[in-house]
Protein backbone atom coordinates (compact mmCIF):
# COMPACT_ATOMS: atom_id res chain seq x y z
CA UNK A 1 0.00 0.00 0.00
CA UNK A 2 1.06 3.64 -0.69
CA UNK A 3 -0.25 6.20 1.24
CA UNK A 4 -0.02 10.06 -0.18
CA UNK A 5 -0.33 12.92 2.83
CA UNK A 6 -1.90 16.08 2.87
CA UNK A 7 -1.92 16.78 -0.56
CA UNK A 8 -4.01 19.31 -2.59
CA UNK A 9 -6.21 17.20 -4.74
CA UNK A 10 -7.50 18.63 -8.15
CA UNK A 11 -9.85 16.47 -9.89
CA UNK A 12 -11.71 17.75 -13.03
CA UNK A 13 -14.46 14.78 -12.95
CA UNK A 14 -15.32 14.92 -9.80
CA UNK A 15 -14.83 18.14 -8.86
CA UNK A 16 -12.81 17.89 -6.16
CA UNK A 17 -10.56 20.35 -5.21
CA UNK A 18 -8.99 20.32 -1.58
CA UNK A 19 -6.33 18.89 0.51
CA UNK A 20 -6.47 14.66 1.04
CA UNK A 21 -5.05 11.76 1.99
CA UNK A 22 -4.61 8.93 -0.81
CA UNK A 23 -4.56 5.46 -0.32
CA UNK A 24 -3.13 2.98 -3.05
CA UNK A 25 -3.81 -0.54 -2.97
CA UNK A 26 -2.72 -3.02 -5.63
CA UNK A 27 -2.26 -0.41 -8.31
CA UNK A 28 -5.95 1.48 -7.48
CA UNK A 29 -7.26 4.17 -5.33
CA UNK A 30 -9.08 2.50 -2.37
CA UNK A 31 -9.96 5.92 -0.69
CA UNK A 32 -9.52 9.74 -0.57
CA UNK A 33 -10.19 11.23 2.69
CA UNK A 34 -8.94 14.02 5.21
CA UNK A 35 -7.33 11.63 7.51
CA UNK A 36 -6.52 8.24 6.87
CA UNK A 37 -3.77 6.42 9.15
CA UNK A 38 -3.93 3.32 7.55
CA UNK A 39 -0.25 1.22 7.99
CA UNK A 40 1.31 1.69 4.29
CA UNK A 41 4.20 0.25 3.28
CA UNK A 42 5.10 3.39 1.96
CA UNK A 43 4.05 7.15 3.26
CA UNK A 44 4.62 10.16 1.07
CA UNK A 45 4.38 13.60 2.92
CA UNK A 46 2.64 15.63 0.48
CA UNK A 47 2.02 18.62 2.33
CA UNK A 48 1.94 21.60 -0.11
CA UNK A 49 2.08 19.68 -3.15
CA UNK A 50 -0.79 19.24 -5.68
CA UNK A 51 -1.93 15.48 -6.81
CA UNK A 52 -3.56 15.81 -10.74
CA UNK A 53 -4.34 12.56 -12.37
CA UNK A 54 -1.34 11.71 -14.43
CA UNK A 55 -0.73 13.60 -17.56
CA UNK A 56 -1.27 12.30 -20.74
CA UNK A 57 0.52 13.47 -24.10
CA UNK A 58 -1.35 12.77 -27.07
CA UNK A 59 1.50 13.43 -29.83
CA UNK A 60 4.90 12.21 -29.21
CA UNK A 61 8.06 11.17 -31.76
CA UNK A 62 9.81 8.49 -29.70
CA UNK A 63 12.08 7.97 -32.51
CA UNK A 64 11.66 4.16 -32.29
CA UNK A 65 12.52 2.56 -34.02
CA UNK A 66 15.40 3.94 -36.58
CA UNK A 67 16.50 7.03 -34.52
CA UNK A 68 17.44 5.74 -31.67
CA UNK A 69 20.39 8.05 -31.05
CA UNK A 70 17.97 11.02 -31.07
CA UNK A 71 15.29 8.70 -28.37
CA UNK A 72 14.00 5.27 -27.97
CA UNK A 73 11.04 3.94 -25.99
CA UNK A 74 12.40 3.76 -22.77
CA UNK A 75 14.31 7.37 -22.91
CA UNK A 76 11.15 8.80 -23.87
CA UNK A 77 9.15 7.25 -20.92
CA UNK A 78 11.93 8.04 -18.58
CA UNK A 79 11.27 11.72 -20.12
CA UNK A 80 8.15 11.25 -19.75
CA UNK A 81 7.86 10.11 -16.11
CA UNK A 82 10.01 13.21 -15.19
CA UNK A 83 8.09 15.86 -16.60
CA UNK A 84 4.72 13.78 -14.57
CA UNK A 85 3.39 12.27 -18.17
CA UNK A 86 2.49 8.64 -17.03
CA UNK A 87 1.12 8.03 -20.65
CA UNK A 88 1.87 8.91 -24.26
CA UNK A 89 1.24 8.09 -27.64
CA UNK A 90 3.64 7.66 -30.50
CA UNK A 91 3.65 9.06 -33.86
CA UNK A 92 4.25 6.40 -36.74
CA UNK A 93 7.20 8.68 -38.81
CA UNK A 94 9.94 6.33 -37.62
CA UNK A 95 12.16 3.75 -39.37
CA UNK A 96 10.35 1.86 -40.87
CA UNK A 97 7.20 3.87 -40.99
CA UNK A 98 5.02 2.09 -38.33
CA UNK A 99 2.34 1.01 -40.78
CA UNK A 100 2.84 -2.57 -40.16
CA UNK A 101 2.37 -5.61 -37.68
CA UNK A 102 5.84 -6.28 -37.28
CA UNK A 103 6.58 -2.72 -35.67
CA UNK A 104 3.65 -2.28 -33.88
CA UNK A 105 4.32 -5.49 -31.93
CA UNK A 106 8.33 -4.90 -31.55
CA UNK A 107 6.85 -1.47 -30.14
CA UNK A 108 3.98 -2.86 -27.81
CA UNK A 109 7.07 -5.41 -26.61
CA UNK A 110 9.51 -2.83 -26.05
CA UNK A 111 6.41 -0.92 -23.97
CA UNK A 112 5.93 -3.61 -21.68
CA UNK A 113 9.41 -2.87 -19.94
CA UNK A 114 8.86 1.05 -20.00
CA UNK A 115 7.51 3.05 -16.85
CA UNK A 116 4.94 5.13 -18.61
CA UNK A 117 1.94 3.80 -20.61
CA UNK A 118 2.80 3.61 -23.98
CA UNK A 119 -0.07 3.35 -27.21
CA UNK A 120 1.03 4.08 -30.85
CA UNK A 121 -0.57 5.24 -33.89
CA UNK A 122 -0.05 4.04 -37.37
CA UNK A 123 0.49 5.87 -40.48
CA UNK A 124 -2.36 6.48 -42.68
CA UNK A 125 -0.75 6.00 -46.06
CA UNK A 126 2.25 2.98 -46.50
CA UNK A 127 5.44 4.67 -46.17
CA UNK A 128 3.65 8.19 -45.50
CA UNK A 129 3.65 8.82 -48.90
CA UNK A 130 0.22 9.62 -48.99
CA UNK A 131 -1.20 6.87 -51.95
CA UNK A 132 -2.30 3.33 -50.35
CA UNK A 133 -3.70 3.45 -46.96
CA UNK A 134 -3.08 1.28 -44.23
CA UNK A 135 -5.28 -1.83 -43.27
CA UNK A 136 -6.75 -0.42 -40.01
CA UNK A 137 -8.75 -3.61 -39.79
CA UNK A 138 -5.55 -5.55 -39.46
CA UNK A 139 -2.88 -3.32 -37.61
CA UNK A 140 -5.64 -2.22 -34.94
CA UNK A 141 -5.57 -5.97 -34.07
CA UNK A 142 -1.65 -5.90 -33.33
CA UNK A 143 -0.71 -6.56 -29.71
CA UNK A 144 -3.46 -7.87 -28.69
CA UNK A 145 -5.87 -5.18 -30.05
CA UNK A 146 -5.04 -2.59 -27.42
CA UNK A 147 -1.96 -0.68 -28.68
CA UNK A 148 -2.39 0.83 -31.83
CA UNK A 149 -5.06 3.62 -31.56
CA UNK A 150 -5.03 6.26 -34.12
CA UNK A 151 -3.70 6.86 -37.24
CA UNK A 152 -1.32 9.70 -38.68
CA UNK A 153 0.89 10.32 -41.18
CA UNK A 154 2.40 13.17 -38.85
CA UNK A 155 5.11 14.67 -39.83
CA UNK A 156 3.30 15.35 -43.26
CA UNK A 157 0.04 16.13 -44.64
CA UNK A 158 -1.96 13.75 -47.06
CA UNK A 159 -1.57 15.18 -49.87
CA UNK A 160 -5.07 13.58 -51.59
CA UNK A 161 -8.11 14.90 -50.28
CA UNK A 162 -9.75 11.95 -52.02
CA UNK A 163 -7.26 9.73 -50.06
CA UNK A 164 -7.33 11.95 -46.98
CA UNK A 165 -11.45 11.01 -46.98
CA UNK A 166 -11.44 7.71 -47.21
CA UNK A 167 -8.81 7.33 -44.62
CA UNK A 168 -11.14 8.92 -42.01
CA UNK A 169 -14.06 6.68 -43.52
CA UNK A 170 -11.90 3.46 -42.47
CA UNK A 171 -10.62 5.04 -39.41
CA UNK A 172 -14.42 5.48 -37.84
CA UNK A 173 -15.54 2.34 -39.42
CA UNK A 174 -12.65 0.77 -36.91
CA UNK A 175 -13.74 3.25 -34.26
CA UNK A 176 -9.64 4.65 -34.17
CA UNK A 177 -8.97 8.66 -33.95
CA UNK A 178 -7.98 9.86 -37.45
CA UNK A 179 -5.44 12.70 -36.61
CA UNK A 180 -3.71 15.67 -39.08
CA UNK A 181 -0.65 17.25 -39.68
CA UNK A 182 -2.71 20.39 -41.91
CA UNK A 183 -0.06 21.14 -43.73
CA UNK A 184 -0.07 22.54 -47.80
CA UNK A 185 3.65 21.38 -48.77
CA UNK A 186 3.14 23.20 -52.14
CA UNK A 187 2.47 26.40 -49.99
CA UNK A 188 5.22 25.65 -47.27
CA UNK A 189 7.33 24.69 -49.84
CA UNK A 190 10.53 24.45 -47.75
CA UNK A 191 10.07 27.50 -45.32
CA UNK A 192 12.24 27.41 -42.05
CA UNK A 193 10.08 29.74 -40.03
CA UNK A 194 6.79 31.63 -39.91
CA UNK A 195 6.47 33.76 -42.71
CA UNK A 196 6.26 37.21 -41.76
CA UNK A 197 8.34 39.95 -40.68
CA UNK A 198 11.42 38.03 -38.54
CA UNK A 199 11.73 35.91 -42.10
CA UNK A 200 11.66 38.87 -44.41
CA UNK A 201 13.86 41.15 -41.77
CA UNK A 202 16.67 37.32 -42.03
CA UNK A 203 16.01 36.73 -45.66
CA UNK A 204 14.72 33.60 -44.92
CA UNK A 205 11.86 31.49 -47.14
CA UNK A 206 8.84 31.38 -44.61
CA UNK A 207 5.96 29.27 -43.90
CA UNK A 208 3.07 30.70 -44.69
CA UNK A 209 0.16 30.35 -42.17
CA UNK A 210 -2.49 29.17 -45.27
CA UNK A 211 -0.55 26.16 -45.66
CA UNK A 212 -1.68 25.22 -41.95
CA UNK A 213 -5.53 27.28 -42.90
CA UNK A 214 -6.06 25.37 -45.66
CA UNK A 215 -5.93 22.14 -44.89
CA UNK A 216 -7.27 22.45 -41.65
CA UNK A 217 -10.61 23.83 -43.92
CA UNK A 218 -10.04 20.58 -45.71
CA UNK A 219 -9.99 18.25 -42.87
CA UNK A 220 -12.94 20.22 -41.65
CA UNK A 221 -15.29 19.90 -44.64
CA UNK A 222 -13.87 16.26 -45.04
CA UNK A 223 -15.43 15.38 -41.79
CA UNK A 224 -18.78 17.46 -41.87
CA UNK A 225 -19.10 16.38 -45.24
CA UNK A 226 -18.66 12.35 -44.39
CA UNK A 227 -20.08 12.81 -40.40
CA UNK A 228 -16.38 11.18 -39.89
CA UNK A 229 -14.43 12.68 -37.14
CA UNK A 230 -10.94 14.00 -37.45
CA UNK A 231 -8.59 15.54 -34.69
CA UNK A 232 -6.19 18.50 -35.85
CA UNK A 233 -2.43 18.30 -34.49
CA UNK A 234 -0.89 21.11 -33.13
CA UNK A 235 -2.81 24.21 -33.95
CA UNK A 236 -0.38 27.22 -33.85
CA UNK A 237 -2.91 29.78 -35.47
CA UNK A 238 -5.39 31.88 -34.99
CA UNK A 239 -7.26 31.70 -38.10
CA UNK A 240 -7.36 27.50 -37.81
CA UNK A 241 -8.42 28.14 -34.31
CA UNK A 242 -11.77 30.15 -35.21
CA UNK A 243 -12.23 27.66 -38.00
CA UNK A 244 -13.00 24.87 -35.54
CA UNK A 245 -14.71 27.04 -32.91
CA UNK A 246 -17.37 27.71 -35.82
CA UNK A 247 -17.02 23.79 -37.14
CA UNK A 248 -17.87 22.79 -33.51
CA UNK A 249 -20.58 24.93 -33.06
CA UNK A 250 -22.14 23.12 -36.12
CA UNK A 251 -21.54 19.74 -34.91
CA UNK A 252 -19.23 18.63 -36.98
CA UNK A 253 -16.73 15.94 -35.16
CA UNK A 254 -13.45 17.65 -35.10
CA UNK A 255 -11.21 18.23 -31.99
CA UNK A 256 -7.91 19.70 -31.83
CA UNK A 257 -4.63 19.85 -29.71
CA UNK A 258 -1.66 22.90 -29.08
CA UNK A 259 0.95 22.78 -28.22
CA UNK A 260 3.14 24.75 -25.16
CA UNK A 261 5.87 26.15 -27.55
CA UNK A 262 2.47 27.45 -29.46
CA UNK A 263 0.65 29.37 -26.44
CA UNK A 264 3.93 31.16 -24.88
CA UNK A 265 6.49 32.12 -27.78
CA UNK A 266 6.52 34.14 -30.88
CA UNK A 267 8.46 34.37 -34.19
CA UNK A 268 11.02 36.66 -32.33
CA UNK A 269 12.41 34.15 -30.93
CA UNK A 270 14.00 33.47 -34.17
CA UNK A 271 16.11 36.39 -34.35
CA UNK A 272 18.80 34.53 -32.42
CA UNK A 273 19.12 31.85 -35.88
CA UNK A 274 18.90 29.01 -32.80
CA UNK A 275 17.47 26.04 -34.81
CA UNK A 276 15.88 24.90 -31.22
CA UNK A 277 13.42 27.35 -31.90
CA UNK A 278 12.34 25.59 -35.31
CA UNK A 279 9.43 23.40 -35.67
CA UNK A 280 6.59 22.68 -37.50
CA UNK A 281 4.59 24.34 -37.55
CA UNK A 282 6.61 27.18 -36.73
CA UNK A 283 6.62 30.31 -33.84
CA UNK A 284 4.12 32.14 -34.69
CA UNK A 285 2.81 35.66 -33.61
CA UNK A 286 0.81 37.46 -30.21
CA UNK A 287 -2.46 37.31 -32.04
CA UNK A 288 -2.17 33.66 -32.65
CA UNK A 289 -0.79 32.66 -28.86
CA UNK A 290 -4.24 34.73 -27.75
CA UNK A 291 -5.94 33.03 -30.29
CA UNK A 292 -4.83 29.48 -28.70
CA UNK A 293 -5.17 30.62 -25.03
CA UNK A 294 -8.65 31.94 -25.89
CA UNK A 295 -9.61 28.44 -27.45
CA UNK A 296 -8.08 26.55 -24.62
CA UNK A 297 -10.11 28.24 -22.19
CA UNK A 298 -13.86 27.91 -23.69
CA UNK A 299 -12.91 24.45 -25.09
CA UNK A 300 -12.59 25.15 -28.99
CA UNK A 301 -8.97 23.61 -28.30
CA UNK A 302 -9.52 19.96 -26.09
CA UNK A 303 -6.23 19.03 -24.90
CA UNK A 304 -2.37 20.10 -24.74
CA UNK A 305 0.16 17.54 -26.43
CA UNK A 306 3.85 18.60 -26.66
CA UNK A 307 4.74 17.38 -30.10
CA UNK A 308 8.12 15.97 -28.38
CA UNK A 309 10.43 15.97 -31.40
CA UNK A 310 14.05 15.26 -30.34
CA UNK A 311 16.76 16.12 -32.81
CA UNK A 312 20.37 15.72 -31.25
CA UNK A 313 22.61 19.01 -30.92
CA UNK A 314 24.72 17.53 -34.15
CA UNK A 315 21.37 17.26 -36.31
CA UNK A 316 20.39 21.35 -34.56
CA UNK A 317 23.47 22.76 -35.23
CA UNK A 318 23.02 24.62 -38.55
CA UNK A 319 20.30 26.68 -38.77
CA UNK A 320 18.88 26.91 -42.00
CA UNK A 321 19.82 22.16 -42.65
CA UNK A 322 18.23 21.30 -38.78
CA UNK A 323 15.18 19.16 -39.23
CA UNK A 324 12.15 20.85 -37.61
CA UNK A 325 11.00 20.06 -34.06
CA UNK A 326 11.64 20.31 -30.52
CA UNK A 327 11.53 18.40 -26.98
CA UNK A 328 8.67 18.78 -24.61
CA UNK A 329 7.61 16.15 -22.28
CA UNK A 330 9.89 17.14 -19.15
CA UNK A 331 8.88 21.19 -19.74
CA UNK A 332 5.21 20.82 -20.34
CA UNK A 333 3.47 21.18 -17.27
CA UNK A 334 5.89 23.10 -16.02
CA UNK A 335 5.69 26.07 -19.10
CA UNK A 336 1.58 25.60 -18.81
CA UNK A 337 1.27 26.88 -14.98
CA UNK A 338 4.05 29.53 -15.47
CA UNK A 339 2.59 30.99 -18.75
CA UNK A 340 -0.87 30.05 -18.57
CA UNK A 341 -2.01 29.30 -14.34
CA UNK A 342 0.10 31.75 -12.53
CA UNK A 343 -0.50 34.33 -15.12
CA UNK A 344 -4.84 33.77 -13.94
CA UNK A 345 -5.41 32.42 -17.68
CA UNK A 346 -6.39 28.99 -16.61
CA UNK A 347 -7.75 27.16 -13.81
CA UNK A 348 -6.13 24.03 -11.98
CA UNK A 349 -9.23 22.34 -12.90
CA UNK A 350 -8.34 23.39 -16.89
CA UNK A 351 -5.43 22.00 -16.48
CA UNK A 352 -6.16 18.44 -15.62
CA UNK A 353 -9.16 19.22 -18.44
CA UNK A 354 -6.35 19.95 -21.48
CA UNK A 355 -3.43 17.42 -20.57
CA UNK A 356 -5.05 14.70 -18.47
CA UNK A 357 -9.06 14.01 -19.16
CA UNK A 358 -9.44 15.49 -22.41
CA UNK A 359 -6.26 13.38 -24.23
CA UNK A 360 -7.81 10.16 -23.13
CA UNK A 361 -11.34 10.84 -23.62
CA UNK A 362 -10.44 11.64 -27.50
CA UNK A 363 -8.37 8.30 -27.16
CA UNK A 364 -10.92 6.39 -26.61
CA UNK A 365 -9.30 5.32 -23.68
CA UNK A 366 -10.05 7.11 -20.46
CA UNK A 367 -11.28 5.00 -17.81
CA UNK A 368 -10.60 1.53 -18.73
CA UNK A 369 -9.87 -0.06 -15.87
CA UNK A 370 -6.80 -1.39 -14.92
CA UNK A 371 -5.18 0.56 -17.95
CA UNK A 372 -5.68 4.42 -17.51
CA UNK A 373 -5.82 7.17 -15.21
CA UNK A 374 -7.77 10.16 -16.23
CA UNK A 375 -9.44 10.79 -12.59
CA UNK A 376 -8.23 10.64 -9.11
CA UNK A 377 -11.25 8.60 -7.58
CA UNK A 378 -11.74 5.33 -5.69
CA UNK A 379 -11.89 2.20 -7.95
CA UNK A 380 -9.64 4.56 -10.52
CA UNK A 381 -6.26 3.25 -11.36
CA UNK A 382 -3.80 5.17 -9.54
CA UNK A 383 -1.64 7.43 -12.05
CA UNK A 384 -1.01 10.16 -9.92
CA UNK A 385 0.91 13.51 -10.38
CA UNK A 386 2.46 15.39 -7.53
CA UNK A 387 4.14 18.97 -7.73
CA UNK A 388 4.72 22.01 -5.77
CA UNK A 389 2.93 24.45 -8.25
CA UNK A 390 5.33 27.43 -7.01
CA UNK A 391 8.59 26.09 -6.91
CA UNK A 392 11.33 28.01 -9.32
CA UNK A 393 13.44 26.00 -11.74
CA UNK A 394 15.72 27.40 -14.53
CA UNK A 395 15.53 24.68 -17.69
CA UNK A 396 18.60 22.92 -17.28
CA UNK A 397 18.75 20.56 -20.71
CA UNK A 398 21.68 18.66 -19.33
CA UNK A 399 19.67 17.49 -16.29
CA UNK A 400 16.76 15.95 -18.72
CA UNK A 401 16.03 11.98 -19.42
CA UNK A 402 15.45 13.05 -22.40
CA UNK A 403 18.20 11.64 -24.72
CA UNK A 404 18.09 15.31 -26.79
CA UNK A 405 18.43 18.29 -25.93
CA UNK A 406 16.43 20.44 -28.53
CA UNK A 407 13.80 22.38 -25.59
CA UNK A 408 13.12 25.84 -26.72
CA UNK A 409 12.42 26.63 -23.20
CA UNK A 410 16.14 25.76 -22.43
CA UNK A 411 17.61 28.74 -19.84
CA UNK A 412 13.95 29.89 -19.13
CA UNK A 413 12.89 30.00 -15.42
CA UNK A 414 9.93 28.53 -14.79
CA UNK A 415 7.45 27.79 -11.54
CA UNK A 416 5.98 24.56 -11.04
CA UNK A 417 7.81 21.31 -10.12
CA UNK A 418 6.94 18.12 -11.05
CA UNK A 419 8.06 16.24 -7.42
CA UNK A 420 6.44 12.59 -7.50
CA UNK A 421 4.97 10.61 -10.81
CA UNK A 422 3.07 7.27 -10.03
CA UNK A 423 1.86 4.73 -12.24
CA UNK A 424 -0.09 1.91 -11.50
CA UNK A 425 0.18 2.92 -7.85
CA UNK A 426 4.34 2.51 -8.17
CA UNK A 427 6.45 5.69 -7.63
CA UNK A 428 8.48 5.85 -11.66
CA UNK A 429 9.84 8.90 -10.69
CA UNK A 430 10.76 11.37 -7.53
CA UNK A 431 12.67 14.69 -8.18
CA UNK A 432 15.95 14.39 -6.51
CA UNK A 433 17.86 17.69 -6.43
C1 LIG B 1 8.27 16.50 -36.22
C2 LIG B 1 9.42 15.51 -36.13
O1 LIG B 1 10.55 15.94 -35.91
O2 LIG B 1 9.16 14.30 -36.25
N1 LIG B 1 8.79 17.82 -36.21
C3 LIG B 1 8.12 18.95 -35.86
O3 LIG B 1 8.66 20.03 -36.03
N2 LIG B 1 6.91 18.90 -35.37
C4 LIG B 1 7.54 16.18 -37.47
C5 LIG B 1 6.57 17.18 -37.91
O4 LIG B 1 5.44 17.19 -37.43
O5 LIG B 1 6.93 17.98 -38.80
ZN1 LIG C 1 3.09 17.25 -37.15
Amino acid sequence: MLLLKNARVVDYISGLDGEKDILINAGEIISISENITENAERIIDCKGLTAIPGLFDMHVHARDPGGLHKEDLLTCSEAAAAGGVTGFLCMPNTVPVIDNEETLNYLAEKAKTCKVKIYSSCAITKGQEGKEICDIGRLKKAANGNFCIAMTDDGRPVKSARVMGEAMIKAGDEKVLMISHCEDMDIAGGGLINAGIVSIKLGLWGLHRSSENIITSREISLARDLREKVHIAHVSTKEAVAEIRSAKAQGVGVTCEAAPHHYTLTEDKLYEKDADYRMNPPLRLRADIDAIIEGLRDGTIDCIATDHAPHTPDEKYYFHTAPNGVIGLETSLAVTLTFLVHTGKLSMFDIVRLMCVNPRKILGIFGIKGENGGSIAIGHTADITLFDPYEEWTVDTAQFKSKSRNSCFKGMKLKGRVKHTIVNGNVVYSFAP
